[in-house]
């Protein structure tokens, strides 16, 4: 099959989260399946790219309401990814150092997606599937089949939209309409919800399957959604949750080529200590108590916020008797709370504000405990990461956490699960985690079990051919 993802974000190009993970390895898969799987995204100013040959593979030119812009679509040459590549450049307009978080990220994403339109309706043949992700893709479904200069070839190419996040919609204003390529004026209520353009609302209308990154996450968005639960609940039938997969090229600590020390599940024990040694010498924490980690973005999603709270109420629950390592960036106010704490809790405690891909595989290496208070979890990669670590998940039971994490009661699970997103339950969880480490026997079966889990992207990768079979 001939599949094409259209994506923000793809890794190593470009990650700023999850997402890029997913696109990154899904497709790698796919094709590893036998099938000829393809990523468009846009160029970016990425250091990445300087090391890899590219081919004009389209020059195309466009509109953006009254603006016409040329752009150009590069592949590249040698398959280094594992899968076909294709940049999209508007010149100025894609080509920054961020991905996101400009004042013209709506003409920005817009424009890229009638790039990939007017692209693929330069195809002599047509593909099997369109699959898009998340909001900044959401519009393509809609043009695909509704844009009169489009509709003609493309409607008839079965499109799939995956929903990593659901909080980000992309709203626009009506007066951003004009930035659509003419549609059928009676479909303009595809594209609404509640009262603007939206773009994720759209793609969930128009695209012919919609997947949720994990079953739990696609009942919970019947409920909570961020204004879309009626909608979920009123498309459930075209609707399937599918969890995200790990790659194992990447997230292995047998031959992960960043940490200190590789290992695999006979060498847990030895491994760990040694990627943790190295850990506390460099952030002056005590190796001999427990390590617990948070990586990733300091939002309310991922209920940073409640973060410093949590951290010095564990600190006075166990006496000091747990390290705590913090990497990530986000809202300023949690970045410099959780800063500074570094001077008050010296010697068992270090805050890293930024990003550091590095760092974070040392983390899920030499840490004891991965820490995910997550209020929403879509699906979620460090607690997949972390148990294949051999390092222990303490996550909140929402989304993706619930359906990857069990409990260690009773020695039936390999993780610890709490219910809220408070000071309150953290602090006791933490302190089931101080407990645990104490039981070496328990903890070493755990890392054992949690290292055997098959989280690897084969099943996730079948139910997605399925689905596309589905729609031929
Ligand atoms: P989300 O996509 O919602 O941020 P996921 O758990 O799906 O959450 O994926 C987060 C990914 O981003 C993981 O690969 C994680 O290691 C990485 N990550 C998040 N923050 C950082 C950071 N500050 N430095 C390095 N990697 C990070
Ligand atoms: C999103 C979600 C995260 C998920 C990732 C990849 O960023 O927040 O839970 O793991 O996408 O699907």
């Amino acid at each position: 099959m001939e599949i094409i993802h259209v994506s923000a974000e793809c890794y190593p190009v470009a990650k700023a989260g999850g997402l890029g993970d997913v696109v990154g390895a899904l497709p790698k898969y796919q094709v590893k399946m036998g099938h000829n799987a393809k990523v468009v995204m846009p160029m970016y100013k990425t250091r990445f790219l300087y090391k890899n040959e590219w081919v004009v593979d389209f020059k195309g030119r466009a509109n953006l309401g009254d603006w016409w812009f040329d752009f150009t679509i590069i592949k590249e040459k040698h398959n280094v990814l594992g899968f076909d590549l294709y940049l999209v450049d508007i010149d100025g307009l894609l080509n920054r150092e961020k991905i996101y978080g400009y004042d013209d990220d709506t003409q920005r994403f817009v424009a890229f997606q009638i790039a990939v339109i007017t692209w693929l309706n330069s195809w002599q043949h047509k593909p099997d599937v369109v699959h898009c992700h998340d909001y900044h893709t959401g519009l393509i479904p809609f043009m695909m089949k509704y844009c009169i200069d489009y509709s003609y070839k493309l409607s008839g190419i079965p499109s799939v939209i995956t929903i990593h996040n659901a909080q980000y919609q992309g709203w626009m204003t009506w007066d951003k309409s004009v930035y659509i390529p003419r549609w059928d004026a009676w479909k303009s209520g595809l594209l609404e919800w509640g009262g603007v353009i939206n773009p994720l609302a759209a793609g969930i209308k128009s695209a012919w399957k919609v997947t949720t990154v994990s079953w739990s996450y696609l009942q919970e968005l019947r409920e909570s959604a961020n204004g879309l639960e009626a909608l979920f609940e009123y498309e459930k039938g075209k609707c399937v949750g599918i969890l995200n997969g790990i790659d194992a090229d990447v997230w292995d600590p047998a031959i992960d080529k960043y940490i200190q020390k590789n290992y695999t599940i006979d060498e847990v024990n030895a491994g760990k200590e040694a990627n943790k040694l190295a850990l506390c010498k460099e952030f002056n924490l005590d190796p001999e108590k427990p390590l617990v980690i948070f990586i990733g973005r300091l939002v309310g999603e991922k209920a940073a916020d409640v973060l410093p709270d949590a951290i010095m109420s564990s600190m006075y629950a166990t006496s000091n008797g747990v390290n705590f390592l913090i990497l990530g960036s986000g809202e300023t106010h949690v970045e410099w709370q959780l800063s500074s704490l570094n001077h008050q809790f010296n010697g068992n405690y270090h805050a890293v504000i930024g990003y550091n891909e590095t760092l974070s595989h040392n983390m899920y290496a030499g840490a004891d405990f991965l820490l995910m208070p997550s209020r929403v979890e879509p699906c979620g990669l460090n607690q997949m990461y972390s148990m294949k670590y051999g390092t222990v998940p303490v996550v909140r039971n929402t989304g993706g956490l619930r359906d990857t994490v069990v409990d260690m009661g009773d020695w039936q699970g390999w993780g610890i699960r709490f219910n809220n997103a408070s000071v309150q339950d953290i602090t006791y969880s933490i302190d089931r985690a101080v407990e645990v480490y104490k039981d070496k026997t328990h903890l070493n079966w755990m890392r054992q079990h949690m290292m055997n889990l098959d989280n690897s992207w084969e099943h996730s990768v079948q139910q997605y051919l399925n689905i596309y079979k589905s729609l031929k």
